[in-house]
């Protein structure tokens, strides 16, 4: 109530004249009366993808592509991208990971939209509103679809001169490809950059698990964390490294020095050396895997308080594994949220304009990189020490196993949106829930 405006005559037991109307899903749409700025096709198909281990793998590509052609626009530009399908059994959706478009060109099937069938096609629009590192990514049957290839990047531009390179980090299926980590044949793992140029790289983690990044050969800083830029960001002490959230992104600069830089993933202590390397001549030693100590957001960057904690919404979301009742029995479930699977999983309630605080406590033996469509939300602690950095702003928060964070966002995009882990399997199994506007 108080959210609609204007005067309302509920006279006394009579019928309004006219009753609110509710805004439902698509007429929550990106601007579709003017003429874009940037227009786009993606054509979705099966397809075989090299990688750079040479091992070919079946695919689901972008524009014949895995990753799918990045996307580069300018920031307040209206972006038209036009979805087809081929031959992509599962139906496909593109979902605009960290950009807080308006709910219809959200990308959820069976929320937002109907998954586009073979034969079939979409129209998204709308208009970034900050610049920085994003992807898209289909989200029909992501847990096999996204492993497959349907995704790519979205890079919101500012303004940097040098080398501004994406790099996702992607473990492709089958597992025992050591390369599989970095590259495919039509992006080199291997790249000749000229000393003293300024090198920006935006990671990008399209799976399922965080993965440990180890920056060998420079000290960097980290420039921006989802594409929310760090206030004060200085040189990181040379050896430290990255943990990266499935579906996170750290964009992070150094100046090439004369020895070359080496890039290299570990993803849950299993030894890959895959491998990304710069230098002077586009030749490079073998990368080390990291052991040094582990970047903080927490505590990274300029602090700036988060301001006067009041909040008209609370939620407490707890992850858990063992046993527990869901979708109508007792049973052993991996990935619950509050005990609960998905769809039985309670929508979490706000209204325009309440600032809201969440608590996430992961409760289970496996971490769960939640991700909430639609908002950015700022971490405000971390295990009940607060954050002290620049300002963490997060679209994909890794909430490790013990881990409790508490979060605040502001509910300024009215719509139905996904909040879930982006762990595509736990979210197949029902690691998933709404968060709704009244
Ligand atoms: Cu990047 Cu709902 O996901
Ligand atoms: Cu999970």
């Amino acid at each position: 109530a108080g959210h609609h405006g204007g005067t309302m005559d509920w006279g006394t037991g009579a019928m309004p004249h006219h009753p609110p109307q509710a805004r439902t899903v698509d007429q929550l749409t990106g601007p579709r009366d003017k003429a874009p700025d940037a227009r786009f096709t993606l054509t979705a198909a099966r397809g075989k993808v090299l990688l750079g281990s040479g091992r070919q793998i079946d695919a689901l590509t972008f524009n014949g592509h895995a990753p799918g052609p990045e996307l580069r626009v300018r920031l307040g530009s209206l972006v038209e991208v036009t979805l087809i399908n081929t031959d992509v059994e599962e139906g496909v959706t593109l979902h605009w990971h960290g950009v807080d478009v308006p709910n219809a060109e959200d990308g959820v099937p069976g929320v937002t939209q109907e998954a586009v069938m073979p034969g079939g096609r979409h129209v998204y629009r709308f208009v970034p509103d900050r610049p920085g590192t994003f992807w898209y990514h289909t989200h029909r049957d992501a847990a096999e679809t996204v492993e497959r290839g349907l995704f790519g990047a979205l890079i919101v531009e500012d303004t940097h001169a040098g080398v501004d390179k994406t790099v996702f980090t992607h473990l492709w299926p089958g597992a025992e490809d050591p390369i599989a980590a970095f590259g495919t044949a039509d992006r080199p793992a291997r790249e000749a950059v000229a000393v003293g140029e300024p090198v920006l790289l935006r990671l990008i983690n399209s799976s399922e698990e965080p993965h440990r990044i180890h920056v060998g050969g420079t000290t960097y800083t980290v420039t921006a964390i989802d594409g929310n830029p760090v206030q004060g960001a200085t040189p990181l002490t040379a050896g430290t490294d990255l943990l990266l959230a499935a579906g996170g992104r750290y964009d992070i600069a150094f100046t090439m020095p004369g020895g070359s830089v080496t890039l290299s993933i570990d993803v849950n202590e299993i030894p890959n050396t895959a491998a990304l390397a710069f230098s002077p001549d586009g030749t490079a030693p073998p990368a080390t895997l990291g052991t040094g100590p582990l970047f903080d957001p927490l505590t990274y960057g300029t602090a700036t308080p988060a301001g006067e904690g009041r909040y008209d919404r609370t939620f407490d979301i707890g992850t858990d594994d063992g046993f527990g009742f869901a979708m109508g029995r007792f049973n052993y479930v991996s990935s619950s949220i509050n005990g609960r699977l998905y769809p039985a999983v309670p929508m979490l309630m706000v209204s325009e304009g309440d600032r809201v605080k969440m608590r996430m406590a992961n409760r289970s033996l496996i971490d769960h990189p939640m991700h909430l469509h639609g908002h950015r939300v700022r971490v405000l602690s971390r295990n009940g020490v607060p954050a002290t950095g620049s300002p963490w702003w997060t679209d994909t928060l890794n909430v490790a196993p013990g881990e409790v964070f508490e979060v605040a966002f502001t509910a300024d995009n009215p719509g139905i949106w996904m909040d879930h882990c982006h762990n595509f399997k736990h979210g197949s199994e029902g690691m998933v829930m709404h968060l709704g506007y009244a």
